[in-house]
């Protein structure tokens, strides 16, 4: 493997990723993050925030936000999660995020020296069991929810023609990572139509959020590493992100 789980101490030349996601920042957390984002600054070449910064998806929240992720040195690539989507400010939250610097990716790529991020927030749709589309309209366009955008996926990623990729995404793309949350929710937390994407082209590591009770790391059938980096999920190392030297 090309990568390996962050050690405290820089073991290549490697640039190295702190990734956290899940922030869910309110009017009333300004400043509550900006240790964080000048920590993860100093530790890392570069920062990625695997969806729902936001906790209603409201500009004043963004505010807030922003001074905080201002602390951070390096450049923050971000993807939305649903969260994100809950006040229907999408448009202006990402014209603001990118007005301050940040990358924001939906099914987009940002060229980070030879490494290749393929960013996308994904959706919802369960895991391994998909529900036919024969059915209602509204339940068909349900079951297609997750199809298309897979495809949309697999668009994307057939496009980087870098040795070495890393998929960021909100929603999770196998069960191993969100195990802990309650089964009746699996259907809300991803689908495993992305894992069958991620088999087909082997990213080198794959990164998401969203489900704050789930699992720390998992792998797709095919092999390739998956980790939850919601803020919410115990490390090993007691951080509330998570290093990797890709
Ligand atoms: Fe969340
Ligand atoms: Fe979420």
């Amino acid at each position: 493997m090309l990568w390996q789980a962050a050690l405290h101490v820089r073991a290549s030349p490697m640039p190295r990723i702190a990734a956290i996601g899940d922030l869910h920042a309110t009017t009333t957390d300004a400043g509550r993050f900006a240790p964080l984002f000048a920590e993860m600054g100093r530790e890392a070449d570069l920062v990625l925030l695997a969806g729902d910064l936001l906790d209603l998806g409201q500009s004043a929240e963004l505010e807030a936000l922003l001074a905080d992720i201002a602390e951070c040195d390096m450049p923050v690539v971000c993807v939305l999660g649903n969260h994100d989507y809950y006040s229907g400010e999408v448009p202006a939250l990402t014209q603001s995020l990118r007005a301050a610097g940040v990358t924001v990716l939906e099914h987009e790529i940002f060229h980070f020296g030879d490494l290749d991020i393929i960013g996308f927030k994904g959706t919802v749709g369960g895991f391994n069991r998909m529900l036919a589309p024969i059915a209602e309209t509204e339940v068909v366009a349900f079951a297609n929810l997750s199809k298309l955008d897979a495809e949309r996926f697999e668009r994307t990623i057939s496009s980087s023609t870098s040795a070495r990729r890393l998929v960021l995404m909100h929603h999770a793309p196998i069960v191993d990572t969100i195990v802990g949350e309650a089964v009746e929710e699996y259907v809300f937390m991803g689908s495993s139509r992305y894992a069958e994407v991620i088999d087909r082209h082997m990213p080198d590591l794959v990164i998401h959020g969203h489900s704050h009770f789930g699992t720390l790391e998992g792998r797709t059938p095919g092999g390739v590493r998956v980790f939850n980096v919601a803020m919410q999920i115990p490390r090993p190392d007691g951080r509330i992100y998570s290093l990797f030297d890709v």
